[in-house]
Order: C-alpha cells, then sequence, then structure tokens
C-alpha cells in the first residue's frame, strides 16, 4: 500500500520497467513528469505486440489489417470512455496536441471573418497560443488576452466577461498550467464564453496527468490532451463535438474518407502507439482493480484516477511544505492544493533555475527548467527570460520517500 493511501505504490512501481533503470548505479527520481510521464508494461507490451503479430496498413482483407481496423475502433471507443463522451467519432487522434491544434485552427478558420475577436487565457501553453496567433493574423482577427488572477492563479469569471461581445468567436482556455498547476474553472468560462457565441478550445494536456476529465460535464466544443504526459505513448488526442466535427471544413486528402473520426486522420496514423494507447487505458483498468473499483469502463477509470490522486495529493502536501519552507525560494504557484495540480514550480533569490536543475538532475533528482513554453506565463510572472523556474512535476508512481531525499538534494543545493 502507499503509505497514505490505498494505492498499492510497490505494485504500481512493479508494472513500470524504468522506475528501476539507474544511470550509472544512481537511482532516478522521476520528477519531470509534467514534460512526459514514464509508460507501464501494459503498453510496452501492446507496442511490441502489434510488431509480433499485426503490423499493417488499414483497410483491406488481410487478417492484420482487419485486426488493425479493429485496434482503430477499440482505441477511439476507450478514448472516449476516458474523455467522457459515447462517441468514438468525436475522439481526433493524430502525432500530439500541438499538430492536431494546428491543425484545426486553419479549419476553424473558415467560420471567421475579418474583424472577429478570439481571446486567449495568459495561462496557456504555445501549444494553445502560437496556432491561434497566427489564425487571426492570417485572417484579420483581433486578439484579446484574458489575465489570470494572480493570487488565485487561475483566469477569474470577472475576467473574462469583459472580453465577450457579439463579435467573439473562439476561446482557447486552459485547464491545467504546465508552469503554475493552476486549475481553472473551465466548465464555467465555457458557459459565459458559449452564451457570447464563442467556439471553447481546451488544453487539458495538463490536466489529464492528474485527475479525469468529463467532456460532456464541461461543456467546452474541443478539449486536447496528450498521452504521453499520462503514462502512454507520444501520440495527441483532441476531443471535438460532433456537430462541430461534421461541419468543419477538413484538411484532408480528397480520396480520405469523410466519417469522423478519420476524416481529421492525416495519413497513416501510428497504429503501434495507438496500440500502446490502449495499453495505458488498460493499466488504469489494472489500477481500479486493485484498489476494489469494478463497474464499467467509465467507473473504472474513475476509480483509478481516484486512487492515483489522493497518492499524489498527499505527496504534494509533504513537497510543497517542504519547499515553501525553504528561504529565498519563491513558489510561482498556488501554496494550497486547492485548485491545483502537482505541478510545481519555483525560482530562488541567489541560485538561478538552470543551476538548480543540473545539480539536481546530477543527484538523480529527474527535473526540468527554463520557460517550460509558457512563454505569457513566464513574461507575466516577469521571470528572468533565460531562467524560468525550477518545475517539479509529480506523478502517481513517486512515492513519499522520494519527495523526502528530493527536498534534501534541493535544500543542500539552495544551501550552497
Ligand atoms: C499544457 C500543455 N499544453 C500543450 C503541450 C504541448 O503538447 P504536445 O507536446 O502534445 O504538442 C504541453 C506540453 O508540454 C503542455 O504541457
Amino acid at each position: 500500500m502507499s503509505e497514505t493511501t490505498n494505492l498499492p505504490i510497490d505494485k504500481v512501481r512493479a508494472n513500470f520497467p524504468s522506475l528501476s533503470t539507474t544511470d550509472e548505479g544512481q537511482r532516478r527520481i522521476y520528477f519531470d513528469n509534467a514534460a512526459g510521464t514514464q509508460v507501464p508494461k501494459q503498453t510496452i507490451d501492446r507496442i511490441v505486440d502489434f510488431f509480433h503479430r499485426f503490423n499493417s496498413n488499414t483497410g483491406v482483407f488481410n487478417p492484420t489489417s482487419v485486426e488493425v481496423d479493429a485496434l482503430y475502433a477499440d482505441a477511439t471507443k476507450a478514448m472516449a470512455d476516458f474523455l467522457g463522451t459515447d462517441d468514438p467519432g468525436e475522439v481526433l487522434i493524430g502525432a500530439n496536441m500541438t499538430t492536431l491544434t494546428y491543425q484545426l485552427s486553419r479549419s476553424l478558420a473558415h467560420r471567421f471573418e475579418p474583424g472577429d475577436e478570439i481571446i486567449i487565457s495568459r495561462m496557456e501553453h504555445e501549444g494553445n497560443v502560437t496556432p491561434w496567433l497566427q489564425m487571426a493574423e492570417d485572417n484579420g482577427l483581433t486578439v484579446k488576452w484574458l489575465e489570470f488572477d494572480r493570487d488565485s492563479w487561475r483566469v477569474e469569471p470577472a475576467l473574462l466577461e469583459p472580453l465577450l461581445n457579439d463579435r467573439t468567436r473562439l476561446l482557447a482556455l486552459n485547464y491545467a498550467s504546465n508552469l503554475t498547476g493552476g486549475v481553472n474553472d473551465v466548465k464555467t468560462l465555457t458557459g459565459m464564453a458559449q452564451a457570447a457565441g464563442a467556439i471553447v478550445y481546451v488544453d487539458a494536456v495538463q490536466f489529464a496527468s492528474h485527475r479525469l476529465i468529463d467532456v460532456v460535464d464541461l461543456g467546452c466544443d474541443f478539449l486536447a490532451c496528450s498521452p504521453y504526459k499520462f503514462y502512454g505513448p507520444h501520440i495527441g488526442v483532441v476531443f471535438g463535438k460532433r456537430a462541430i466535427l461534421e461541419a468543419l471544413h477538413a484538411y484532408k486528402l480528397r480520396c480520405a474518407t469523410d466519417e469522423l473520426p478519420l476524416r481529421f486522420s492525416l495519413g497513416t496514423p501510428a497504429f503501434e502507439l495507438i496500440a500502446g494507447l490502449m495499453g495505458t487505458l488498460e493499466y488504469f483498468q489494472w489500477v481500479a482493480a486493485e484498489v476494489g473499483i469494478s463497474g464499467d469502463r467509465r467507473q473504472q477509470f474513475e476509480g483509478a484516477y481516484a486512487a492515483m490522486g489522493a497518492h499524489e495529493d498527499a505527496l504534494s502536501e509533504r513537497l510543497l511544505a517542504g519547499l515553501l519552507a525553504m528561504p529565498g525560494l519563491s513558489l510561482q504557484g498556488a501554496r494550497t492544493l486547492k485548485d491545483r495540480v502537482a505541478t510545481f514550480s519555483f525560482t530562488h533569490d541567489r541560485h538561478p533555475a538552470s543551476e538548480i536543475a543540473q545539480q539536481l538532475s546530477a543527484e538523480g533528482v529527474y527535473c526540468h527548467w527554463g520557460d517550460n513554453y509558457a512563454f505569457e506565463v513566464a513574461r507575466a510572472l516577469a521571470l528572468d527570460p533565460h531562467e524560468g523556474v525550477l518545475r517539479l512535476g509529480l506523478g502517481h508512481y513517486n512515492t513519499l520517500r522520494e519527495v523526502d531525499e528530493a527536498l534534501a538534494s534541493i535544500e543542500q543545493v539552495l544551501a550552497g
């Protein structure tokens, strides 16, 4: 069991071969999960199995091809359950969040007229900024920036209200910041933007690692996530409402299908990675069974995420308390667990982030530094443009012992 919750942490860790890999004998503490997580055996086995048994393209009668068709259908169904929609046609799979967002921005531009307005929140990773800025530039649209509140570390509805009018066409909104960890009330903000007639495009890349998404409850029109941030392979997934996807101008080859979701699939998909995604989703079902949750697949995902989230919260509490006690350290994010995920960034009054990162990495405490592509956030916080923050991103396979060891290393580096 985990020291604090019912997550069987030793069994969980045994599922991830890379957790016991060392660097010349030195153990690794993976606190770089906000940049990408490790994958369980279920994911690896699925990828290997794909190449052993049914490596093929789709759409013909060869038994391998029939299996690939079935795999694609199964994966979109499983991802639909994961995202909370019952329509697999609403699940677009592509190279990564950024590529899919660029592709959809090109399509969405057809719905907008010069002089129309789009709103981009300042909490975004560039993946949910530059595609829209370039779309606006190409099509004569006006861009409005939606600030985040420096006390709550989130976008408050009162900040959105004055930006909305009858020319507002799009809101690009972050679910959880990959720099501050702040979580937005996407449901409320979505409702407000849609009431003004806007489409809402949510970046849930950072959120999906920590909490289960429910696109129907949120009501958003699009929502992007990246399986490599939630224990899966390097692909991206975007949910889009069927009615919008069907009506949207699709940039696709003339002879390619008009059926969803493949209508927005460009070229041959990375089938082996889609097989890996199935493995990741099966891993969550395994976690659910381990903590005694049965029911349908969605209920299993809910059970797994509840257990993983409770464990992460316990780690976060310990990490937060330790960081906040360190002299000269400024946390760039909420000081409590309310409305945040387990992504923690800080600066120090004497040590630049790159120096801390280098020393921690040398001690086997994996971390990230810089603006982490949260370019607008870094600017809004007036961070050193060359240094940014030191970022620690926890995952459910981390342990309290790792938190303690990492804190000891950080303390030592900062005392130097
Ligand atoms: C919040 C957020 N959005 C978008 C991205 C970009 O995702 P991808 O690498 O799938 O394009 C990242 C990656 O770090 C992220 O953290």
